[in-house]
């Protein structure tokens, strides 16, 4: 069989021809003598057309009540239409059932919320919304690897399993070797990893410190992997399981930083729009109808910068009333960070050098004693997408943030050696990948953009 994706690339190579093609039935629409059968392969977002006529085709008074979601096998000619949504379709000569489908399927003609899909884990990606999400996060990763790989960046492969915590935030998952079924009566016994590993370990919340190793020896370094936080937000842009994309560069600072992940962003954008236009244009039309008009605006504009303590005054400025109120030294949230892009700027805002008490340990303090080299890219519509920094080089301040945080110095040894030995200044980001798919899509629930998301309450599947 041809695949759907070699008929619309090459049409001109098959018209007139008889061709096979095979698929799932999307949708049957039948008069007495004429059907119509749009089937998707999976290769392509879109369908193509099969005409069937009623004394033509054999078994035509069956095939037409087949249900959506059938299997079939079609041979015909592929002929010029008109009038049609596509400027071809197929004149049926054979239809051969290849697996059945029943009626009670359960993703009808009809719109289904997302809501809905997300119960429907192993069956929404037959979905166009779906079809094209995961073509894109497909694509946008695929982009994201060209776009360091030309840079001449290592792909570095952090581990999942770590016994360090990389944000000093504590919300990690622990690994365990329990037996679920043979629990210790004992609370004392209880000895998460350690049976195993001989001390404790947890999912990595961040592979930046093991980049910061790579990068302080091939100088470029990028990671691309699945995170895991367990942070207790219920929100439509957190997951317990999310990607990360980290790059980690020696010799640089964090102008140098700002600029690479700028790059980046416009590349991962103009990327998609060049080779995924039938997705994008169906998010544009049916997603977010502003898409194209944002995101063409992002591709030829600069990017904003502002310090942290710029963004509090203009948000003091604006005499907008916050549920959350701003001061000097409190962590912008989502309210401000949409404020800032959507309100005063209206595109993409670098925020730097924000309060030291608010940000990890390993970011690089500032002269001013107060704030440290960190950087956050935020963008209209999702807020955060960026979070990176100037790393401390400086071994005897690393080791003061380290014990002002109540961080154990023993744990953070390797660590802290990096400093010793060469430990050139060196600053790098972490993508949400999620959140780009968002930003990119215009879908607005990271449960959409993540083929099995794991959020409070739920790890279905
Ligand atoms: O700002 P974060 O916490 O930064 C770091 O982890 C650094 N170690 C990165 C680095 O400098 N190498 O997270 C980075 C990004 C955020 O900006 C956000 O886009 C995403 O990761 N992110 C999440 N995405 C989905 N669900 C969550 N729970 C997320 N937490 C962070
Ligand atoms: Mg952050």
């Amino acid at each position: 069989a041809v695949s759907i994706k070699e008929i619309f690339k090459n049409s001109q190579d098959y018209i007139e021809k008889e061709i096979a093609v095979q698929g799932w039935i999307k949708t049957v629409r039948d008069s007495n003598k004429f059907a119509f059968i749009e089937l998707n392969d999976g290769t392509f977002f879109k369908n193509i057309q099969i005409v069937l006529e009623s004394n033509k085709v054999e078994n035509f008074k069956e095939i037409v009540k087949y249900p959506i979601s059938t299997a079939i096998r079609v041979v015909g000619k592929l002929v010029t239409a008109q009038g049609a949504k596509q400027d071809f379709e197929v004149n049926a000569i054979n239809v051969e059932l290849l697996a059945p489908s029943t009626v009670d399927y359960p993703l009808q003609k009809k719109r289904h919320s997302f809501e809905y899909l997300r119960t429907m884990a192993h069956l929404r990606p037959r979905t166009n919304t779906f079809s094209a999400v995961f073509r894109i996060r497909s694509l946008a990763a695929f982009a994201i690897h060209k776009f360091f790989q030309e840079k001449n960046f290592v792909y570095v492969h952090a581990p999942i399993i770590t016994a360090s915590d990389a944000e000093g935030a504590g919300e990690m998952f622990q690994v365990t070797t329990l037996d679920m079924n043979n629990l210790p009566k004992n609370d004392n016994e209880v000895d998460f990893g350690k049976d195993f590993f001989g001390k404790k370990t947890n999912l990595t919340v961040s592979g930046q410190l093991e980049a910061e190793i790579y990068a302080l020896a091939f100088q470029n370094v990028y990671t691309f992997g699945p995170t895991f936080r367990a942070e207790n937000s219920n929100t439509a842009r957190h997951a317990a399981e999310f990607w990360m994309i980290e790059p980690e560069m020696a010799f640089a600072d964090i102008n140098d930083n700002m600029n690479v992940a700028e790059e980046m962003v416009k590349y991962i954008i103009n990327y998609c729009l060049e080779n995924a236009k039938e997705e994008m244009e169906f998010f544009n039309s049916f997603i977010d109808k502003g898409l194209f008009d944002r995101l063409n605006n992002i591709v030829n504009s600069n990017f904003e910068r502002i310090t942290y303590t710029k963004a509090i005054e203009l948000l003091e400025e604006s005499g907008q009333k916050f549920d959350y109120p701003v001061k000097w030294g409190i962590d912008l949230q989502t309210e401000h960070e949409r404020y800032i892009t959507e309100k005063i700027f209206k595109k993409p805002v670098f925020v730097t050098d924000y309060p030291q008490e608010i940000k990890a340990f390993y970011m690089r303090r500032n002269d001013d004693g107060k704030t440290v080299a960190a950087m956050d890219l935020l963008v209209p519509g999702v807020g955060e997408i960026i979070g990176g920094s100037q790393r401390e080089e400086r071994l005897d301040v690393l080791e003061q943030r380290i014990k002002e945080n109540n961080l154990d110095l023993e744990t953070y040894w390797w660590y802290l050696e990096l400093r010793k030995y060469g430990g050139v200044k060196h600053s790098g980001y972490g993508l949400g990948f999620e959140r780009m798919i968002m930003y990119l899509t215009g879908m607005s629930n990271i449960r959409d953009v993540i083929a099995f998301p794991r959020t409070v309450g739920n790890a279905e599947f």
